[in-house]
């Protein structure tokens, strides 16, 4: 994915369009570039790869008063990542500029037809035909009929912003798979592929709709269909994002401000959901299928990455407490292998960002084969939360850092809210329920004291952060949390790691261990506890290096292993959510001893919004 913003308005653009790409420099970082109309109605294009603070060297202090533009901060799909490759991409008279986000599919056949008439391509981006396109377009319409007859070319997805010198003060805007919110305040129009851009400036936004375009000034905005050219009427609501939410606040990365405020987060995500009355659990967002999902067949749970992992756990979670086969599928499998969807199959679809392209494919595909579909997400107002036909927001708030954290916890909460349901509606009861939501309540503290462990946590990271290889294990409800836990080190460490069911080891990778080969695994005092003794064991019998999780109290494994994190007991289908703080821990200090660039792994982007 990537980030683009526009701006028209009273205040000096490159200013306003500067400050919106820092913020939304978690979505792409491979180069980023800005192109303003400035006061003699010229356009200027300033473009770097690398990060925006190159961008900024570059801009410098030299002054370009200007009061409309448009920037961009690039996830490449098509084109390494060089100056001549980064947005904003110009028609050949450099009098039309666009920023794109998205994937233009058939981007070789309209090339080679734009070749024909004449174009001139300078860069290797699919990006740059939409704007050769419309400068085609242009010839005979205006500006806003150029755009859309472009548009219906266009095989793919995008978030498009326009300026064109020969419409100045004005911004195009248009939306096909990718996301674009529109922030108005006095004498200004913001438009941003997500609302961090905007909130400093205006909490009144407008999310433009699949295949909507606008025609943007500072006074007035035209939202128009690109293919039945209805008409729509603005409709701006108030979004609930403050900027501290977006901000660091003393903390050195998002990603450490984001582990540390999971205490909080969660008691977000549970707020008012608890039923102590009844003992049981209140989802109102998905009240009207709540008998579709208790008497499904079968539940498919799917999404990408770390919601993968948290769809595990749900699987778990679910056939544990509510006796409902569950099926775990990542989306973007699930598009593609023809699913089996029966009648009474409930789709679920797990997003942070609720943008993730594999997954919104894989929506329409459980859609296309009539199922109910049913999201968590995040992120307020995201695509996923409005194509399904219901859902639960998570409420951890704003996730910025690349590695999820978070929206992990609060995922895998949200599902143990759905399985407790799911629970009480068949064979639960009233005390068991009530017995959960008391620990369920209790979760946030012993978090804290988790995240209290930190000076421990970075002694072990500095024996670990040279290590090039890692295993995480855990069994059961653990196993899903090895799985996160290498996760978290193979994305801002770059250190390999594989995460298994710890009693598989011994069907191939225990062929692995040696003393160089660390192995971190949850041992906890629960049902399993006796067999994953064995399977440290065995591991130490190879001269592997064990560093455990384990349970507050258990002498046992201390007496057996030198490295030990404890964490607080709780019961075993919640445990996820403590063993994980100490995981995202490690690889948060590795990182850190590395010194890599936490917050801005190389090589990702915070949602991927292409397949
Ligand atoms: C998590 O640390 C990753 N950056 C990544 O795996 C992510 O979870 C995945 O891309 C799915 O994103 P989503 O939850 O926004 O759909
Ligand atoms: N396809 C465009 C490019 O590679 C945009 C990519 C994006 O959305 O991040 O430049």
């Amino acid at each position: 994915m990537c980030g683009i913003i526009g701006y028209t308005g009273k205040k000096n653009s490159v200013e306003v369009l500067i400050e919106g790409l820092k913020r939304m420099e978690y979505r792409g970082y491979d180069s980023s570039g800005i192109a303003i109309l400035n006061d003699n109605n010229e356009i200027v294009t300033i473009k770097k790869k690398g990060e925006i603070q190159k961008l900024i060297n570059a801009i410098n202090d030299r002054k370009y008063p200007s009061h409309t533009g448009i920037a961009h901060t690039r996830w490449a799909t098509h084109g390494e990542p060089n100056d001549i490759n980064a947005h904003p991409h110009s028609d050949c008279k450099n009098e039309i500029s666009i920023v794109h986000n998205g994937i233009v599919e058939n981007f070789k056949s309209l090339k080679d037809y734009l070749l024909s008439k004449g174009h001139k391509f300078v860069s290797e981006t699919d990006t740059e035909i939409i704007v050769h396109l419309i400068e085609e377009f242009a010839e005979d319409n205006d500006l806003l009929t150029a755009v859309k007859k472009a548009l219906k070319k266009i095989k793919g997805t995008y978030g498009l912003l326009v300026i064109s010198k020969k419409l100045p003060n004005t911004i195009i805007a248009a939306r096909m798979g990718s996301p674009l919110v529109i922030g108005k305040s006095d004498k200004q129009m913001i438009i941003a592929s997500d609302a961090s851009a905007i909130i400093s400036h205006t909490n009144q936004v407008l999310y433009l709709e699949e295949g909507e375009i606008a025609e943007i000034t500072v006074n007035d905005i035209n939202i128009s269909n690109i293919f039945s050219n209805h008409i729509t009427d603005p409709k701006f609501i108030e979004i609930d994002m403050t900027l501290e939410q977006i901000e660091k606040g003393g903390y050195e990365h998002f990603m450490l401000k984001e582990i540390y405020e999971q205490p909080e987060s969660i008691r977000n995500t549970i707020r008012g959901r608890l039923d102590k009355t009844n003992g049981t659990i209140r989802l109102n967002g998905i009240k009207k299928y709540i008998n579709d999902l208790k008497d499904a067949d079968r539940i498919i749970i799917t999404a990408c990455g770390t919601s993968w992992h948290a769809a595990l756990l749900g699987k778990y979670l679910i056939e544990n407490f509510a006796n409902i086969p569950v099926e775990v599928d990542y989306a973007s499998e699930f598009r593609y292998r023809n699913p089996i969807v029966r009648k009474n199959t409930v789709v679920i679809a797990i997003s942070q960002s609720g943008e993730t392209a594999d997954t919104i494919a894989a929506i329409y595909e459980a859609k296309r084969k009539n199922a109910i579909v049913l999201g968590i997400c995040n992120v307020i107002g995201s695509t996923i939360a409005r194509i399904t036909d219901a859902g639960i927001y998570m409420h951890a708030g704003p996730e910025i850092g690349v590695a999820s954290t978070k929206a992990f916890t609060s995922q895998v909460t949200v599902l143990l809210l759905l399985a407790i349901l799911l629970g009480r509606k068949h064979h639960m009861s009233f005390d068991e329920g009530l017995h959960l939501i008391k620990e369920l309540e209790k979760i946030p503290d012993k978090i804290n004291e988790i995240l209290n462990s930190r000076k421990y946590i970075q002694k072990l990271s500095k024996q670990l952060y040279k290590h090039t290889n890692f295993l995480y294990l855990g069994r059961g409800f653990n196993y899903p949390v090895a799985l996160e836990g290498a996760l978290k080190l193979k994305e801002i460490s770059y250190i390999h790691a594989e995460g298994y069911p710890a009693a598989e080891m011994k069907h191939g990778p225990i062929a692995l261990i040696d003393d160089n080969m660390p192995a971190l695994v949850i041992a906890l005092k629960d049902s399993i506890y006796e067999k994953i003794i064995t399977n440290i064991k065995e591991i130490k019998a190879r001269k592997g290096h064990v560093i455990s999780i384990a349970t507050k109290g258990d002498k046992e494994i201390g007496s057996m292993l030198k490295d030990v994190i404890y964490i607080p007991d709780t019961f075993e289908p919640m445990a996820p959510l403590l063993s994980i703080i100490p995981l995202q821990m490690i690889s948060y200090e590795i990182a850190v001893l590395r010194k890599l660039d936490v917050d801005k792994p190389r090589n990702l982007a915070k949602s991927v919004t292409v397949e």
